[in-house]
């Protein structure tokens, strides 16, 4: 049987290159997906960043399966259920100490909104109401609702949408190959990059400012690491001027850089963080945003009637998601799964930078269980040369992803040292037929 391509508009795809070479997914178990017509394909991508356990996991599937039949659904505004409570105190025992309240939403777009939205109306409780000022960094990616590309710093993002939302400004990104190409881990140049956002406090005054946001490593625009000390000083500076630190942890949540959160990795506890993929494992949609217990405080206080915060989604704490999220965070547990990236760092950081001699091949850069290979674009064709390695290695059984000429890799963190060599070899020879 065929399918009809034709009434799916398909979210972030080249769609008339895609309709005329598909890649239909049709099945998946384990690191591996299945396409329409049985062939295996590797996943080094964690499907979309998020399915950090691996395909098809028997607990997970158990606990969705058995929540639908138990509890379809219930509303969580001003009713709850166990699985939401349970959830939210089992996120709180791994998260970064002091991170002690959770806000669920369904994606990482929704949990950047709400926390812009938690940060301006957590300072107006406070009596300062002059604090409604975001602040983004260039090169950031916060999801693709109003708020969350409004503080984004990708131009394809931004440029089509209007003005998007006023008062927003933002840092300089860290991105500098001519000091740190092809650095193993943190890159050691850059730390002062923080500063620009002295810059802008001298520019707008800190009282106009509600918080910043940055992703702690940045996934989307191509795995870009904060250089050493350069978190630390972002933390300083919000602090010395009473401004909130928000970490976007969609991707560097749930073990991806070698522990739980990105804030432990690199040491430095935010106000805030935004999280969703892998929290389910990426089986059923939800997100959630973490924060210190002052910002819930400041928020409780008039008449114990009233709603304290006017924000939620419909769907916040859906018990599938829950379901799925408990046995999740079971499943990593049970398996050591949020400290794997880091036993495998160094033989995966090894592998990917043995590609640093291949041609085109103009930066490499790593952490945990996640790499961004940069190649030097073709003239004239932005794009073009990472998108051909792309459907290359696609073709040849292995998925990764692709952002501009940047290769991102993410597999789940399941993924065995053989299976590390198959992708990097995948990728050799796609790389060489793309040169
Ligand atoms: C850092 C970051 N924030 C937000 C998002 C948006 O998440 P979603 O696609 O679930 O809305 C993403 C998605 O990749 C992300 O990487």
């Amino acid at each position: 049987m065929s399918i009809d391509l034709d009434a799916f508009w398909m979210p972030f795809t080249a769609n008339r290159q895609f309709k005329k070479e598909p890649r239909l997914l049709a099945r998946a178990d384990g690191m591996y997906y299945w396409d329409d017509g049985g062939r295996q394909v590797l996943d080094a991508a964690s499907g979309l960043w998020c399915v950090n356990a691996g395909h098809n996991r028997a607990p997970i599937v158990k606990a969705i399966q058995t929540q639908a039949a138990e509890l379809d659904f219930a509303p969580t505004f001003q009713m709850g259920h166990p699985k939401a409570f349970e959830l939210a105190a089992a996120l709180v025992k791994i998260a970064p100490p002091g991170m002690e309240k959770v806000f669920f939403t369904n994606s990482g777009s929704e949990s950047v909104e709400t926390a812009l939205k938690m940060a301006i109306a957590y300072h107006r409780a406070r009596g300062e109401g002059t604090r409604t000022r975001l602040i983004g960094r260039e090169r950031g990616y916060h999801g693709v609702n109003f708020g969350g590309i409004s503080v984004g710093g990708i131009v394809g993002n931004r440029k089509t949408f209007g003005t998007l939302l006023a008062g927003v400004d933002h840092i300089r990104h860290t991105h500098d190959p001519a000091r740190n190409a092809f650095s193993v881990g943190q890159p050691a140049f850059g730390a002062e990059l923080a500063d620009d956002l002295e810059r802008l406090v001298a520019l707008h005054d800190a009282s106009t400012i509600a918080a910043v946001i940055v992703e702690p490593v940045a996934g989307s625009t191509g795995v870009l690491l904060p250089p050493v000390g350069y978190l630390q000083r972002l933390r300083e500076i919000c602090d010395r001027h009473g401004i909130l630190l928000i970490f976007d942890e969609v991707i560097t949540g749930f073990g991806r850089t070698g522990t739980p959160f990105g804030a432990l990795t690199f040491g430095v506890t935010p106000d805030l963080m935004t999280l969703a993929k892998g929290i389910t494992n990426g089986c059923v949609p939800m997100g959630a945003v973490l924060c210190q217990r002052k910002i819930h405080d400041a928020f409780m206080n008039g008449p114990e009637h009233l709603i304290e915060f006017a924000h939620g989604y419909t769907y916040s704490a859906h018990p599938l998601a829950c379901a799925a999220a408990l046995a999740t965070l079971q499943l990593y547990q049970d398996e050591g799964l949020l400290t794997r990236a880091g036993e495998l760092q160094a033989y995966f950081g090894e592998c990917v930078h043995a590609l640093k001699s291949e041609a085109n091949v103009i930066d490499i850069r790593n952490i945990g269980l996640v790499a961004g290979i940069e190649l030097q674009p073709r003239p004239g064709d932005p794009g073009k040369r990472a998108y051909d390695v792309f459907t290359d290695c696609y073709r040849q059984g292995v998925m990764v992803r692709v952002t501009g000429d940047i290769i991102a890799l993410s597999p789940p963190l399941i993924v065995q040292r053989a299976q590390i060599d198959h992708i990097v070899d995948t990728l050799r020879t796609a790389l060489r037929r793309a040169a």
